[in-house]
This record gives C-alpha cells, structure tokens and sequence, in this order.
C-alpha cells in the first residue's frame, strides 16, 4: 500500500485547521485492524474537532472523523478477517486517534463493529454516529416506558443529523412527533420524514413558569440550553428526555419541580463509551426495526475536498440531514 488521502487537522501558530494530505499506514495510529474506508460522514463534533471551534482534538495533527465504514484489508485479532465489512466509530476514533476522514483507518479491534444485516457500507454511514444515538436515546427511553400510546414525543434541532434519523425512526415505530427547527424551508422535508407537526423554533412561546402546559410524552433534545430548560418545564406527567447535545448551550436553568412534581426524567444519553454488547445491540436494532425509512433522502454525498466548507456550514447551523463523505 502506498500513500493514500486523508482530511488531517493541524495546529499551526496556534490556530486550528485542516487540509486534504496523503499520508502513509506507518503515519497513522497503532491498532490491530486495518480496513479499507468506504464511507465516513460528518457529526457536529467533527466540526468542532476540525477548526477548532471546540478543543476535541488535543495532539496533532490528526486525522479527522469520529466515523467510517469499510471493509478489513488485516487483521491481527482473530474476530476480524481481510473481506469484513465493518463499522468503527466513537471511543477516541478521530480524538486522540486517526479517524475516518481517510482511504485507510487502523484502529483497535475492540472498538470495531461487524457491519448488521440489513444495513449496506453507505447506509451504516449515513447513520454514523448520529443514527447510533439517535438509536441509543430510543433503546434508553424505551426501557423507561416510552410508547406511541403516552402522548406526543418532541425532537428539536430537527433538520439536524441526529434529529433527522431520530423523527424518521420515531415515526416508523408510530410515534406522533412534532419537530421544533429554525429553518422555514424545511417544514416540507420534516413532514415526509414522518414528523405529523412542525414548529418554528423563533416563534415558540416558551412561558416562564416552572410548570407550564403538560404537552409531551417524551423528547429528543439536540439543543440543550433555554429549549431544554422549555421541555423540562412542558413534560407531561412521567416525561422522558433524552439530552445528548448541545448546538444552543452548555447551560439551562430550571426548577425542581418537574421532577418531583410531574416524575420527569431526564436520561443523558452519550454515544461515546456504550459497553460493545449493548453498542452492538443498537446497530443491530438500527438494521431492523429502527432502520430509518428515508436514508436516501437525509444522506448527501460529498468529498474529503468539501470538508472544511461544510465545517462552516454546519457551525452556523446551516445544514440538514447528513453528509456522507466517499472515500
Ligand atoms: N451525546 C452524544 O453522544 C452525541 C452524539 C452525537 C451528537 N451529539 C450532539 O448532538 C447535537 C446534534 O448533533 P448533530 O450531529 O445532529 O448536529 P447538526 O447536524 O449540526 O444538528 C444540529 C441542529 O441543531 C439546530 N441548531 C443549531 N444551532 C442552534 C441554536 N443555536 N439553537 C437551537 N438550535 C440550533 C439546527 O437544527 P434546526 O435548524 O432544524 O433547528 C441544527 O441543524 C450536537 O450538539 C452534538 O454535539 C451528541
């Protein structure tokens, strides 16, 4: 194998940014497996990792790229031969560690993840690490009583990546999803993904009370800071909400009174570390009954060269969807 392309992240004169290299193995970090990349797609952490608009990266230069699907090329660990399609994404893939935005990934066999029927290369990358949480905060909220028969379930941040996949999967297993985005063009697009209303997120009414009208059964908060602080207040009885982002702020405020008075929940869902039985449990599931039903629609293909342009983009909260980098 000779040299090969990959998006690394440098820090130079103490600014954060990348660029397309070629690079060689040797360059990149150990591990046992070595696979071909097929596909890797872009989360917001990758944004943040990649201009420095949030200090993920610590040593450089690094390859980008939290996540990648391929096929093994070697193999020092027996669970893995050279033909395997695989999944490799969390732990410190793209961190501390080279990660997918390359034509070769060599990594840890602990963090791989035979790829599940049901699922091509593409599909599991448009699934990413956004569909592997949005999978998660089902997985975690099912297990605390989340039905279709409680009542309405919220998913903000909508036209985001994992909110996207989380209204198309919510819809498929018969929820009634009302999604909250800032983009007016859009409502069109939540609609077919399955979302029965759209709000507007600059023209919610959001209240100031501790406990405002009871209008959701559970929620999916992509947001965090004054839309999580609006859900807590807004939860029906037993409510549950899965927080695991943070594109409006680290900070929210609120009272202890949806908690003690309404038993809402509020469950942190991180997709970093999962335990690899329940991981692989999850994207089993994410092959069959949480397959989303419009991955073609959410996914869009783009090359490692325009990377650092959708960076921005996604920064200022001007994507949609989810972008699938061909490698
Ligand atoms: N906990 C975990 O394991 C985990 C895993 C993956 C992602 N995350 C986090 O989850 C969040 C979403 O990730 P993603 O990859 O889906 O990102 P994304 O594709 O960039 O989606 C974020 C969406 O949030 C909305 N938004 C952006 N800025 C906003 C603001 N200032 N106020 C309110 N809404 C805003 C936008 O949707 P609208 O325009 O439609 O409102 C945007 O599309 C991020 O914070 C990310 O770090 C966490």
């Amino acid at each position: 194998m000779g040299t090969f392309k990959a998006l690394r992240v440098f820090s130079e004169n103490d600014k954060v940014s990348c660029r397309v290299v070629e690079v060689n193995l040797d360059e990149l970090s150990a591990g046992e497996v070595v696979f071909k990349t097929a596909f890797s797609s872009v989360n917001y952490k990758d944004a943040l990792a990649a201009t420095g608009a949030g200090r993920i990266i610590r040593s450089f230069p690094r390859v980008g790229g939290i996540d990648a699907t391929g096929t093994v090329e070697s193999s020092f660990d027996p669970r893995f031969s050279p033909g395997d399609e695989v999944i490799c994404t969390s732990y410190e893939f793209g961190v501390s560690h080279d990660g997918g935005f390359a034509q070769y990934c060599r990594v840890p066999a602990d963090w791989v993840v035979p790829l599940p029927g049901g699922l091509t290369l593409h599909e599991a990358a448009t699934l990413g690490v956004a569909g592997y949480t949005a999978g998660l905060a089902v997985e975690l909220l099912e297990l605390n009583g989340m039905a279709p028969v409680n009542g309405k379930v919220l998913v903000n941040g909508a036209t985001g990546g994992v909110a996207t996949l989380a209204i198309d999967v919510l819809a498929k297993l018969g929820y009634h999803v009302v999604a909250v985005t800032g983009k007016e063009a859009e409502h069109d697009f939540l609609k077919k993904l399955g979302a029965q209303e759209v709000l507007s997120r600059h023209k919610l009414e959001m209240g100031t009370r501790p406990l405002e009208k009871a209008l959701w059964a559970a929620a999916f908060d992509s947001v965090g800071g004054e839309q999580l602080a609006w859900l807590t207040r807004t939860m029906q009885e037993g409510g549950l909400i899965a927080s695991f982002g943070n594109a409006g702020g680290i900070e929210f405020k609120t009272t202890v009174l949806p908690f003690i008075l309404r038993g809402v929940r509020l469950i942190g869902v991180n997709s970093g570390d999962t335990p690899m039985p329940l991981r692989r449990k999850i994207w089993g599931r994410l092959g069959a009954d949480l397959k989303p039903r419009h991955l073609a629609e959410i996914a869009r293909d783009i090359t490692l060269g325009e990377l650092p342009a959708y960076f921005e983009k996604m920064l200022k909260g001007q994507i949609r969807g989810r972008a699938v980098v061909k490698l």
